[in-house]
């Protein structure tokens, strides 16, 4: 029985920071982060909207779709979650009107959670073929302003279903898998920026790509001619491209533009979405590739602290058809540009945590929004781009 991933849906917030205005503010040459980082944009949530409502809006159109039909179990990925205790996907799930016949769970390990959620989901198909899971990977990537990672921040969520016969992508059985207890990329309970050893993690992210190809090309026996694309997790570009080039020992820039430059499309213009990276960036490849009907993708997917998997997928054919491409780059074009001022003022914005009663400014979002913190419960309703869509 085929199991893999029947449905895709990216969303991102509507406003954005130029990285130029960021290089200009703060006094560093524009190239290094467009050339040098390989990012032209980063994704920035105003303060009605979070890891909850990204994640909804990712999962609406398949909502509407009637794709989440059959839906029994929403795993939740996040390294941004909102509460100790209860899941965010919970939230989600009643956004979303979900059957009260559904798990619901959030999962953590840094930008890795979503893959073990698929490998999860891939068991739970397999015990009953008729079911579908739904994963939602959302995050927020926020770092310390004027801190070296400031300028690979970014946002997003990746909604995708796991299916029998699925539409997009078959998934291998055949993975290798690392993990390590390093402190690369960490945040502790009290801090709601991440704390990063730059130059480090980037060492860790490839020595745990290395060995998980390796275990992972000796079960499949498959070599890098197998593959016809490649997809990374993606904290910026320049690091996926660095990461092929130490598979891909001497390939040329043409050729390497070749096997990942269709998925980094959207990543540079989102900035990293941590857990959703990696699915962003298959998102990128099916919305933009030509054809890729039967032909293998390598898919890499590495979570600080450490765990990493290689792992692998053949997509089916007639995928196109059930692609979301135009909302997708619909949804990049529109957004907003923000001034660094305005920049500034919403990664200050803070969340209450008095106990009081606070309403949030309403900033444009998708379908859903973060209208405020009530007695410490958040609290969140659908906006006017539901219900006019809803009506028409
Ligand atoms: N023109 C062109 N290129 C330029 C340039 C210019 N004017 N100025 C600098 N560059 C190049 C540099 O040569 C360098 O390229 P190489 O890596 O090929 O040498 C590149 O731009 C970046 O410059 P620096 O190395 O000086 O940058 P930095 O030290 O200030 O910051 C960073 C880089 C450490 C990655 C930092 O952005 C960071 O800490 N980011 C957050 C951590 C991160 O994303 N880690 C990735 C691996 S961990 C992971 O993947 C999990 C996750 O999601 C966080």
């Amino acid at each position: 029985m085929n199991i893999g991933i029947d449905q895709i849906s990216f969303y991102t917030s509507q406003y954005f920071l130029d990285l130029r205005t960021l290089a200009e503010a703060r006094g560093v040459d524009p190239d290094k982060y467009i050339v040098g980082i390989g990012q032209s944009k980063m994704g920035i949530p105003p303060p009605d909207e979070d890891v909850v409502t990204m994640a909804a809006s990712a999962a609406f159109p398949l909502k509407e779709k009637g794709d989440l039909d059959g839906v029994e179990t929403l795993l939740f990925a996040t390294e941004s979650g909102i509460d100790q205790s209860k899941a965010a996907g919970l939230f989600v799930h009643n956004l979303l009107g979900l059957p009260e016949r559904c798990r619901v769970v959030e999962l953590k390990q840094a930008c890795y959670s979503a893959t073990a959620a698929l490998r999860m989901a891939m068991g739970l198909v397999a015990m009953r073929p008729k079911s579908k899971v739904l994963i939602i990977a959302s995050d927020i990537a926020r770092y310390e302003l004027e801190s070296p990672g400031e300028s690979t921040q970014g946002c997003g969520a990746v909604a995708f279903t796991i299916s029998a016969n699925p539409r997009l992508m078959k998934i291998d059985p055949e993975a290798g898998f690392y993990a390590d207890d390093v402190m690369d990329f960490w945040r502790p309970n009290y801090l709601s920026e991440a704390l990063v050893d730059g130059k480090f993690s980037t060492l860790v992210y490839i020595k745990a790509l290395k060995a998980s190809w390796k275990q992972y090309a000796e079960e499949s026996g498959r070599s890098l001619e197998d593959f016809s694309r490649f997809c990374y997790h993606i904290p910026f570009t320049r690091m996926a491209a660095k990461a092929h080039q130490k598979l891909a020992r001497g390939i040329s820039k043409e050729d390497l533009d070749a096997v990942i430059g269709e998925s980094l499309l959207y990543s540079r213009d989102a900035g990293n979405c941590y857990s959703a990276s990696l699915y962003v960036g298959l998102t990128s490849l099916l919305d933009h590739a030509e054809d890729l009907s039967g032909q293998r993708i390598g898919l890499y997917s590495y979570g600080s602290g450490c765990v990493g998997e290689f792992f692998s997928g053949v997509v089916q054919s007639g995928y196109r058809d059930a692609l979301l491409a135009e909302t997708h780059q619909k949804l990049l074009t529109d957004r907003t540009e923000l001034t660094f001022q305005q920049y500034e003022d919403i990664y200050h914005y803070g969340i209450p945590t008095d106990g009081g009663t606070h309403d949030f400014p309403q900033y444009r979002t998708g379908p859903f929004r973060f209208a405020g913190i009530h007695e410490h419960k958040r609290i969140y309703e659908t906006t006017a781009a539901q219900n006019s869509r809803a009506d028409g």
